[in-house]
């Protein structure tokens, strides 16, 4: 069963989604060369904190951290730590936050300095493919449309889409029903209804979709050692369409070019 959220309960997710929203645009900032991925997760702990939040993700499932910091060919969940990131990298960064007993959770891809071609067109396609899943988030469609969505699009340009791990349903829970895969076919799945909300969020490697976990039990890394890059949003399904809400400055007229939206 997916669960929907009221009109109310959707606001109070925006609020803590701007949150979310507000860290990672201060994490970019922060990307930089010969910082320790450790300064990250405590600038975002203390900046959730100060916004009245409760950074989701620390002791979930004894996850020791505020944030996951996953650089080059790390797809998600990385331990923050001692990794000083160097020019040419990129980064995923994740941030959950709790605020009243309600949940947001998104992640960019930033690149330190100059990562190259190669990885920034992943970074392209990967953010590119989100926001068409996130067209996809209407009364009517299907959840098959949104997992499509972003398989033809990242497979058409030469990527491939991780399969061990999954998008999810979202509200007073990080993780609530229903698994979001990043592949899938259009018109399969359960209808989308005003009300659900969902954190979409494609893992794109630039070679095999094959991953390993890494020896702390929480870094998941390309097999091939390809880079791999993720981004992620929490989406409301409104009658008037898709609403964004971890939406961060300058997404919103971004967005409104590509697909119709509502803020
Ligand atoms: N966005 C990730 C997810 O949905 C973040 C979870 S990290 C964890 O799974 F440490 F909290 F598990
Ligand atoms: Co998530």
């Amino acid at each position: 069963m997916i669960g929907r959220k009221s009109p109310a309960q959707i606001e109070k997710m925006a609020r803590a989604g701007e949150i979310v929203a507000g860290c990672l645009e201060m994490l970019k900032e922060m990307c930089r060369p010969d910082v320790a991925t450790a300064e990250l997760d405590r600038a975002a702990e203390k900046f959730i904190r100060e916004h009245g939040g409760i950074p989701t993700f620390k002791g979930y499932r004894g996850y020791p951290a505020s944030i996951c910091a996953s650089p080059n060919e790390m797809v998600v969940h990385g331990i923050p730590g001692e990794y000083r990131l160097a020019g040419g990298d990129i980064v995923s960064l994740d941030v959950g936050v709790t605020l009243k007993g309600w949940v947001g959770d998104s992640a960019i891809t930033v690149e330190v300095g100059d990562a190259g071609k190669l990885a920034e067109r992943l970074m392209e396609v990967t953010e590119a493919s989100l926001w068409r899943a996130i067209a996809k988030c209407r009364p009517g469609n299907h959840l098959g449309d949104v997992s499509h969505a972003v398989q033809e699009y990242v497979e058409a340009n030469g990527f491939s889409v991780v399969r061990t791990l999954v998008g999810h349903g979202i509200g007073r829970k990080m993780h609530e029903e229903p698994q979001i895969p990043n592949y899938g076919t259009s018109g399969a799945g359960p209808e989308l209804r005003e009300g659900m909300v969902f954190a979409i969020e494609p893992m794109v490697n630039a070679g095999s979709h094959k991953v390993v976990v890494g020896d702390d039990h929480w870094a998941v890394s390309t097999a091939d050692s390809c880079l791999s890059a993720h981004f992620e949003h929490t989406v409301a399904v409104t009658a008037a369409g898709p609403r964004v809400l971890t939406a961060r400055a300058g997404e919103k007229n971004k967005s409104l070019e590509a697909v119709s939206l509502v803020w």
